[in-house]
């Protein structure tokens, strides 16, 4: 199964389901991430910072090609509520802005 690993976070790689997006794995997997739109791709505070396997994620959506246009999302950004994970593993990191005040960050 395709993982993904939080660089800044104290959990190991958790596994991404096959048509589950990256936010719906983290969640599952307990993590408290913020996404304040509710996942509908209107906002972008459920980014990640893609470190390693950003070609193995799915094509940029319709809602994150807007916002990379508007410099909201940098090219090596994506939205978690947005992006899947069919094979291989992704390594990334919770961007310092959106970390959550009660969460433990390695960083
Ligand atoms: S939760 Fe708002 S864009 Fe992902």
């Amino acid at each position: 199964m395709p993982t993904l690993l939080i660089e800044n976070l104290a959990s190991g790689a958790l596994p991404v389901p096959a048509g589950a997006t990256l936010l719906s794995a983290l969640q599952t997997a307990g993590h408290d991430w913020l996404h304040a739109c509710g996942g509908r791709g209107r906002c972008t505070t459920c980014r990640l910072e893609v470190v390693e396997g950003l070609d193995l994620l799915t094509p940029l959506t319709e809602a994150e090609l807007r916002y990379r246009a508007a410099g909201r999302l940098l090219a090596h950004e994506r939205l978690t509520c947005q992006a899947r994970l069919c094979e291989g593993a992704v390594t990334g990191r919770v961007p310092h802005a959106t970390k959550l005040p009660h969460v433990s960050y390695s960083d």
